[in-house]
């Protein structure tokens, strides 16, 4: 069986925060302590995956390359492939499809942050089934600006739809997809939608035809946050400051989860240590190499 492979979509135009992004891309800016795609690696990371494609602007590409290298400082591989214009999610596994050569996938929207005890959990189930596809649904108290699920009476998902006027429940559909090997041929059979881009729903909507969609609900106790716009970008960065002030750990981590799966060594790990060690990050990194390696990921 051929292991999950990553895709980060960092590419779009962070029109909604202009002029921070004129220059830069968004996956790109702060979130506190770290850059934002720093992140959406993490939970790839926590889903075993060490193969990872990310997507990007032409112009923005090579700070990505300059930020994150080819990934064997974390023991891991990144491909970088370009998406020459913003037509859509599903693109992404049209533009990766020599990348995944076959391979399920998993990807994440380079914009969304993701916090729970139960997340290592949750995405071990999700890699567990090899067909098909899973999504996560998060509970949320304004379902109508999101894609929402509707569930059938055995709780599985029978319908996703975009900002309905009478949700249909409160889970939206967030920016993590779990997909088989046969996602880029359901994405070149997608059709561009009135404004013009490669729908994702539009490729979930072909795996729910042949009953082969499942859904992750993320109930009490996670937290899905969206950086997309000034008031979400600066409310992300206070709660990873709030987890790090108050508990002294750290929240997407790409060293430590790279330490905990036993991709990098603890001589490896004080190296990365010692060239942050004037922040509270590389503090942090030194004091795992004294901890004992039983403690939890998550
Ligand atoms: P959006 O937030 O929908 O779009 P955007 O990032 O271009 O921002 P704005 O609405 O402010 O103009 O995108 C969600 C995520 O998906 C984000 O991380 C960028 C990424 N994305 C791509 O990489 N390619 C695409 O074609 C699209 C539409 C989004």
């Amino acid at each position: 069986m051929t292991s999950r492979k990553g895709i980060i979509l960092a590419g779009g135009s962070g029109t909604r925060l202009y002029p921070l992004t004129l220059a830069i891309s968004k996956q790109l800016m702060p979130v506190y302590d770290k850059p934002m795609i720093y992140y959406p690696l993490s939970v790839l990371m926590l889903s075993g995956i060490r193969e990872i494609a990310i997507i990007t602007t032409p112009e923005d590409q090579e700070q990505f390359v300059r930020l994150l290298g080819d990934g064997s400082q974390w023991g891991m591989a990144f491909t970088y492939i370009v998406q020459p214009s913003p037509d859509g999610l599903a693109q992404a596994y049209i533009l990766a499809e020599d990348f995944l050569d076959g391979a399920p996938s998993a990807m994440i929207l380079g914009d969304n942050i993701y916090f729970g005890h139960g997340l290592p959990e949750i995405l071990a189930k999700a890699d567990g089934r090899k067909e098909g596809g899973t999504v996560f649904g998060y509970y949320v108290a304004d379902p109508e600006r999101y894609g929402v699920v509707a569930f059938d009476g055995e709780g599985q998902v029978s319908e996703i739809i975009e900002k309905p006027e009478v949700p249909p429940s409160n889970y939206a559909v967030t920016g993590l997809y779990f997909l088989d090997g046969d996602a880029p041929r359901r994405a070149r059979e997608v059709k561009p939608s009135p404004r013009g881009e490669l729908e994702i729903v539009t490729l979930l909507e072909s795996y729910l035809r042949d009953g082969a969609l499942s859904v992750e609900r993320m109930g009490r106790g996670y937290a899905w946050l969206d950086t997309g716009t000034h008031s979400s970008l600066l409310d992300a960065g206070n709660f990873v400051r709030t987890l790090a002030v108050r508990q002294g750990m750290q929240s997407g981590c790409p060293e430590e989860i790279a330490y905990r799966q036993g991709w990098i060594d603890g001589d490896q790990l004080r190296s990365h240590a010692e060239k942050f060690k004037k922040t509270a990050y590389g503090r942090f990194l030194f004091g795992l190499l004294e901890a004992s390696p039983q403690h939890p990921v998550g």
